[in-house]
């Protein structure tokens, strides 16, 4: 019997040995914005690990759209390091993206040396406690060359795809929401106004990189911040996006400083990728599920009932990224489960270190720690094993 999971897709002629996609997370291992060995090593084990496609990042556009553990895409120097993640990515037999992202008002002048951070609106952020600067006309239409720029140097990095961060309370999310954009120019007020800056970007993108190169953006199915952006706006602007050129979506959930539970075990597997299929609904290009399918049996089933083309498989690629072949292999009993708990991954970026992982003492370490079979093996009863996340 074929197997949903493994069958491969084609976004804007890119052919994609499967479904597995593996989602941009910040690893918070560059080193002042440069590609580190340690990065490499990690990206190259996911793609020996069997995903299909692997997106980088995310990567900054601008000295205010990130922080220096950022892989760094604003200036052309950095295109060797993104071109030794691509080729890692490449040879290991993965298709490879490098997502571009303008952090906004999320970002924090601490991590880019006393900037004050930018938005749409001088609104201050729940999660930095900072007030951002208004961008002013000329400042919105340089943010937007940068996205161009930032493509075309992932471009010729040699990258498969790019895709464009557009959700999770960022800048263009912030652009597109009435909580985050108070503005009475072009940019502000009506729909179509909030989303000029996201569709600028893309087109910006899209004339930098050709008709034929894939380009994908992520954003949320529903940002779940009272007063924000509606679902059917969020299910308007996936339309406009694919007017204005897009050829696949990944579909997150929320805003950082929502109150609705994103990642935490106590989420059921899957139960985000209802986003997925409403936007599914309205369009006709490839659309990624994503949030909480760390289990081959659910990303299978969501794909065999059309819920979504293909199935994002984030912390669940740093716990075993062996998972895809596993997967394949029909070996899911061999799977390190992810255990959803967030405190070697995520907490870790708060704590300002690089991404670890509770199930995973390789994770971040793939070239410093092998495991190796002991000359001297014992037999070890383990208590307490947990549940599966
Ligand atoms: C450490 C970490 C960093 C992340 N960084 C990003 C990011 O830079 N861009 C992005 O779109 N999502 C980011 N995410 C969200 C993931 O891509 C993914 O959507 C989320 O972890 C839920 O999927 P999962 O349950 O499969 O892990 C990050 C998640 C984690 C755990
Ligand atoms: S630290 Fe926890 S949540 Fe993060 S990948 Fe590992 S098991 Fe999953």
């Amino acid at each position: 019997m074929c197997d949903p999971l493994f069958q491969p897709i084609s976004i804007n002629g890119m052919t994609v040995k499967n479904r597995i996609y593996m989602p941009a997370m910040h690893m918070n291992m560059a080193a002042n914005y440069a590609v580190t060995d340690r990065l490499v090593e990690f990206y190259a084990e996911r793609a020996r690990g069997g995903a299909g496609m692997i997106t980088v990042g995310y990567a900054t556009i601008d000295d205010r759209s990130g922080n220096p553990g950022n892989i760094g895409a604003q200036r052309d120097t950095y295109i060797p390091g993104l071109a030794r993640l691509a080729t890692a990515i490449r040879d290991n037999g993965a298709r490879s993206s490098v997502q571009l992202n303008h952090a906004g008002r999320y970002n924090h002048s601490m991590l880019m040396g006393g900037k004050q951070p930018v938005a749409p609106s001088a609104i201050a952020s729940r999660l930095t406690r900072e007030t951002p600067h208004e961008l002013g006309i000329e400042e919105i239409k340089e943010i937007v060359e940068s996205f161009a720029q930032a493509a075309r140097r992932g471009k010729e990095a040699g990258f498969d795809a790019v895709e464009i961060l557009s959700g999770t309370g960022y800048l263009i999310s912030e652009f597109l929401s009435p909580l985050t954009n108070h503005r009475t120019d072009e940019y502000g007020g009506s729909f179509d106004n909030r989303v000029r800056f996201g569709l600028e970007v893309i087109a910006a993108v899209r004339a930098v990189v050709g008709s034929d190169f894939p380009l994908l953006v992520r954003m949320n199915g529903n940002e779940f911040m009272k007063g924000g952006t509606s679902r059917q706006e969020l299910q308007e602007y996936a339309i406009r996006l694919v007017a204005a050129g897009v050829d696949a979506l990944c579909i997150n959930v929320g805003w950082h400083e929502g109150q609705v539970p994103q990642i935490v075990t106590e989420v059921p597997r899957g139960v985000y990728s209802y986003l997925a299929r409403g936007i599914k609904e309205q369009v006709s290009i490839p659309v990624i599920a994503s949030h909480r399918i760390n289990d081959p049996h659910v990303a299978r089933e969501l794909i065999d009932d059309g819920c979504c083309d293909m199935v994002a498989i984030g912390r669940a690629l740093i716990a075993d990224p062996f998972f895809p072949e596993k997967a394949r292999n029909r070996r899911d009993a061999d799977i390190v489960h992810c255990v959803a708990c967030a405190q070697g991954c995520f907490d870790n970026l708060f704590k300002m270190k690089a991404v670890e992982c509770l199930c995973n003492p390789r994770a971040g370490y793939e070239k410093a720690r092998k495991i190796v079979r002991s000359e001297h093996p014992l037999d070890v009863l383990v208590v307490g094993g947990g549940r599966p996340g």
